[in-house]
C-alpha cells in the first residue's frame, strides 16, 4: 500500500525538464554519429547487450515486420549482424567465417583461454564471445573521443556461463576500460539473476581523467568547462 501511494503521489510531481536529443548510429563509431560540436558528454548510463546470445531481433522481428522496418527474413539477420552480440539468421553463418580484426588483443589475461574453452564445446560460441568483446573494444575507443574530462560512465552488465566455462564479463569490462585509458574503474554487484546460480548483474564504473590531471600530463587544449550532458546508447 505504501508503495502504491508513493507511485500515486509521484504522478503529481512534474518530471525534471531537460533537453533531449536522439541520435541514430552505431556505438562502435560515435565520432561518425556526433559532430565535434555535439561531443563533450559528462555522463553515460547504459546497459549494453550482454554476451549471452540474447537476440533483440529475434524477440522484436514480428513487430518490426508489421511496422515496416524489415522487409524479409534476410533483413532481420543483416540488422542483427550490425548489432553487438547479434546472432540471428544470417548473422549466425557470418559468425562462422568471422575473423578477429587484428586491432590488438582483448586485454584480459585469461581471455584467449576462456574463448578456447568455450569454442571447444561449440566453435560458434567461441567466435561469438570473441567478436562481442572486439565490438565493445571499438565502442570504448570511440566513446573516449566524445566524452569530457572527468566524465562518469555506468555500464550495467551481466556475466555469462557457457557449458562449464564462466565468462567474467564485468572483469573483462574493467580491463578493457583501463586499457582504453579510463580511470577509477570499479565493479559494483547489484543483483543475482534468476537463472544459473553463478549469474549476477553489475555496474561497471569508469571515468575519464579530470581536466586538472590531464593538464599536468599534457599541454592544455580546451579551457572551456563542458556543460553537463549525458548520453545513453541504443539502436
Ligand atoms: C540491453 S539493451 C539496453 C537498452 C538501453 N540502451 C538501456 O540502456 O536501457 C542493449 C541495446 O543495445 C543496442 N545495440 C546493439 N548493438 C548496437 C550498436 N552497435 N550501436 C548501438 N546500439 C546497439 C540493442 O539494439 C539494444 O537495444
Amino acid at each position: 500500500m505504501v508503495a502504491a501511494n508513493k507511485i500515486a503521489d509521484s504522478l503529481s510531481i512534474e518530471p525534471p525538464a531537460a533537453d533531449c536529443r536522439v541520435f541514430l548510429g552505431d556505438s562502435r563509431d560515435l565520432t561518425a554519429v556526433l559532430s565535434a560540436r555535439e561531443r563533450g558528454y559528462t555522463g553515460v548510463i547504459t546497459s549494453p547487450p550482454y554476451p549471452n546470445r540474447m537476440s533483440y531481433i529475434r524477440e522484436l522481428r514480428p513487430y518490426m515486420y508489421r511496422l515496416g522496418y524489415l522487409a524479409d527474413g534476410r533483413a532481420a539477420g543483416e540488422l542483427d549482424w550490425k548489432a553487438i552480440g547479434g546472432t540471428w539468421g544470417c548473422a549466425t553463418s557470418l559468425l562462422n567465417t568471422w575473423t578477429p580484426n587484428g586491432h590488438g588483443q582483448i586485454p584480459f589475461p585469461q581471455f584467449d583461454r576462456i574463448v578456447d574453452d568455450i569454442g571447444r564445446g561449440n566453435a560458434l560460441l567461441g567466435q561469438y564471445v570473441h567478436k562481442y568483446f572486439e565490438d565493445i573494444k571499438s565502442h570504448m575507443a570511440s566513446l573516449r573521443q566524445v566524452l569530457a574530462p572527468g566524465a562518469n560512465c555506468r555500464y550495467i552488465v551481466g556475466n555469462s556461463k557457457f557449458y562449464d566455462t564462466m565468462l567474467p564479463v564485468e572483469g573483462i569490462y574493467v580491463a578493457m576500460f583501463e586499457d582504453a585509458g579510463f580511470v577509477d574503474v570499479s565493479v559494483e554487484t547489484i543483483r543475482k539473476r534468476t537463472s544459473k546460480k553463478e549469474l549476477f548483474e553489475f555496474i561497471v564504473h569508469a571515468h575519464t581523467r579530470r581536466a586538472d590531471v590531464q593538464r599536468r600530463q599534457h599541454p592544455p587544449k580546451s579551457p572551456a568547462a563542458p556543460a553537463h550532458r549525458s548520453i545513453s546508447f541504443d539502436r
